[in-house]
């Protein structure tokens, strides 16, 4: 079981885009995701699964409350292998706790100038959050350790030229180590298979979206395989 969270403090950055898709990829993967929405606005995933998804299971969405968290993630582990949490826009202690219990953090950054350069106070944030996670010593000394970024809104080409101003813009920005583990295009796919109440892996009606997803969905697997192995050796070495 792992538990990712979704955070960037930047607003429409594309974090439920994120949630949503990873959680309907993981479910054609045969795993048992969950959401937990944290967003308080009216468009939240879970209203979109009321309205929308009302015949499909997975990904299995809850509204998310900050008291009862760790307690809604043990409860859960019984049924799900892995919790995506959605976080609102905005910082404060909550997303900060989010940040400190979460295993893995996947901040989604639009590839504009404005919009990394925003990408600072997110990752103040994350630094300014502690980890919690178990077992201790696999702990990062604060929450921006376990964070990686996804591209969004990237030009459907790009170019090394492109790559390496964001990576210098991500860099100024203090995000320079953190690791960049897929991009998403701006392709209208991502928006309009939502508001058919899909993910794009399902609707399939974007290849380029679908093999997006695929592969941000396998970075995802790579990072929780790595964590696990470090776990493992943990556990050996004791
Ligand atoms: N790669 C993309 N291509 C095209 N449109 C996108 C892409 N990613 C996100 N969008 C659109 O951008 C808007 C904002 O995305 P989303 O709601 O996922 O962001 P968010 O970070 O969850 O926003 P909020 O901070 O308000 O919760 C949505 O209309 C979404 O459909
Ligand atoms: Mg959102």
């Amino acid at each position: 079981m792992s538990v990712v969270a979704i955070i960037s403090t930047k607003g429409g950055a594309g974090k439920s885009t994120v949630a949503v898709h990873l959680a309907v990829a993981a479910a054609m993967k045969k795993r048992r995701p969950l959401i937990l929405d944290f967003d308080k606005r009216q468009l939240s995933v879970l209203l979109w699964a009321k309205g929308l998804r009302r015949r499909t299971k997975s990904p299995a969405i809850q509204k998310g409350a900050i008291d009862t968290l760790a307690e809604d993630i043990a409860a859960a582990s019984k049924k799900h292998d892995l919790i995506i949490i959605d976080v609102g826009a905005g910082g404060g202690d909550e997303v900060r706790n989010i940040a400190t219990i979460a295993e893995h953090i996947v901040v989604p950054v639009r590839a504009s100038a404005f919009d990394i350069a925003a990408t600072r106070n997110t990752i103040e944030l994350l630094r300014a959050s502690a980890d919690n996670t178990e077992p201790e010593e696999l702990a990062y000394r604060n929450a921006l350790g376990k964070a990686v970024i996804v591209l969004n809104c990237t030009p459907r080409r790009p170019t090394a030229k492109w790559r390496k101003e964001v990576d210098e813009a991500l860099e100024s920005c203090g995000a320079g180590g953190v690791q960049v583990i897929g991009s998403l295009a701006d392709r209208p796919a991502y928006s309009t298979a939502i508001e058919r109440g899909q993910g794009v892996t399902e609707e399939k009606e974007d290849e380029d979206a679908v093999a997006e997803i695929i592969a941000l969905y396998d970075g995802l697997a790579e990072i929780e395989k790595e964590r696990v192995n470090k776990l493992k050796k943990t556990r050996r070495t004791k």
